[in-house]
């Protein structure tokens, strides 16, 4: 099924609803049986369906299934927030003693897991550039058990060659995950390039109105999705049915957004490209980027977050420029309607950040594109007066 129709039509069931277009919210802590023998035959349940609140009711059902439609897996997962669902994603496939590969260019509170929670539990990571692609190859180790890819990378944008590093981790016998927030599954199928484990923060683009948090992760087979669904049990994570009820409403208007804000963020980051104020856009969908050919061949199109590297340091003219935007808010995540800037302080390991300038951050939302460039445009002329 072609992506939009499959938006606008999965996870719903007006048979079995009353009729109501949409699945409701359904709010459940105790979930009654009719005999005890239901209840005491119980203990598979909760993997597919309804039992208990805390394992998900049905419209947490009815977004798992959307999901895994939109990512053509064998079953989704749906977590408190868009972190939660990079840490679950990861947790049921390590054990002290054991080896991960990290993208050096990770989303920052991934990172800051992988060096706090996970090496307390004797987990090693080592964080791989982006740009390795098949040389990832020498970085395994026999207990090495998983790779956690992010393209393109958080603040620096940095392309990977997924299939590359999903085929070099099939050989070592590991997993591939993959927080594919930015593109999510309308720009780039992670499951169909390799990945077996392919994580959302549904805070951005499926819930799109900066109004929840929740996090979704989608397996490539039954068994990965048995799995994270036990460990999700095993720690009580779950996800709120009002805030599933929002994520699939913003599911429905997904692909109409997404292309709007695309075709924007790619006419404002062209424009910013031939302003004397900055040094480079870090932007996959330019054919100036050095992951141009990368995402093209890959991708279907792109996330409307992109960063600018302006040539001035100093953080007052930075803030005289910024503060002042009329339309551009600041703000910590993305993928909302409304657009955001942020100055952005990569953390890195594997490769020294080579920024000069201020790293600035713009998430494009709905607004007029025009209207941004002026907003924009005002905003030099106040940085060029500091
Ligand atoms: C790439 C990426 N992954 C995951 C997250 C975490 O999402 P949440 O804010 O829902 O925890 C973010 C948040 O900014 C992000 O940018």
């Amino acid at each position: 099924m072609n992506d939009r129709t499959l938006l606008s039509h999965a996870g719903r069931n007006p048979a079995a609803t009353n009729g109501t277009v949409n699945m409701p919210v359904y709010r459940a802590s105790t979930v009654v049986a009719s005999s005890l023998a239901e209840y005491e035959g119980r203990h598979d349940k909760g993997l597919d369906e309804m039992c208990y609140g805390a394992m998900g009711t049905t419209t947490y059902y009815a977004l798992a299934e959307a999901m895994t439609g939109l990512e053509r897996g064998a079953g989704a997962v749906i977590t408190s927030s868009g972190l939660s669902a990079c840490t679950m994603a990861i947790l049921p496939f390590v054990s002290a003693g054991d080896h991960v590969l990290v993208t050096d260019s990770v989303y920052g509170p991934t990172r800051r897991f992988c060096d706090t929670v996970l090496r307390r539990f004797g987990v090693e990571t080592t964080y791989y550039a982006p740009g390795m692609g098949e040389d990832i190859e020498r970085l395994f180790r026999p207990e090495t058990r998983l790779v956690f890819a992010e393209a393109p990378g958080s603040l620096t944008f940095e392309m990977e060659d997924i299939p590359a590093v999903a085929e070099a981790a099939r050989r070592h016998g590991c997993l591939t995950l993959m927080d594919n927030t930015w593109a999510s599954p309308l720009f780039f199928r992670a499951l169909e390039h390799g990945v077996d484990i392919a994580i959302q923060a549904a805070t951005k683009y499926i819930g799109g109105h900066s109004d929840l948090v929740l996090g979704v992760i989608t397996a490539r087979t039954r068994e990965l999705y048995v799995r994270l669904k036990e460990c999700m049990i095993a720690l009580g994570e779950t996800a709120s049915p009002d805030d599933c009820y929002l994520a699939l409403r913003g599911l429905r208007s997904m692909a109409v957004r997404m292309r709007a804000q695309q075709e924007s963020a790619l006419k404002i980051a062209r424009w910013l490209e031939g302003r004397p104020e900055v040094l480079r856009v870090l932007y996959p969908a330019l054919e100036s980027d050095p992951g141009h050919a990368l995402w093209k061949r890959d991708f279907n199109g792109a996330g409307a977050l992109f960063g600018v590297e302006v040539k001035e340091s100093s953080g007052q003219a930075i803030a005289d420029m910024v503060d002042n935007y009329r339309y551009f808010a600041i703000g910590a995540s993305w993928g909302g309607f409304e657009s955001l800037v942020t100055v952005s302080r990569p953390e890195r390991s594997a490769f020294p950040w080579q920024g000069r300038g201020t790293l600035l951050r713009f998430s494009i939302g709905l607004e007029e594109p025009d209207d941004l460039i002026a907003d924009l445009a005002e905003g030099f002329m106040r940085l060029n007066r500091a």
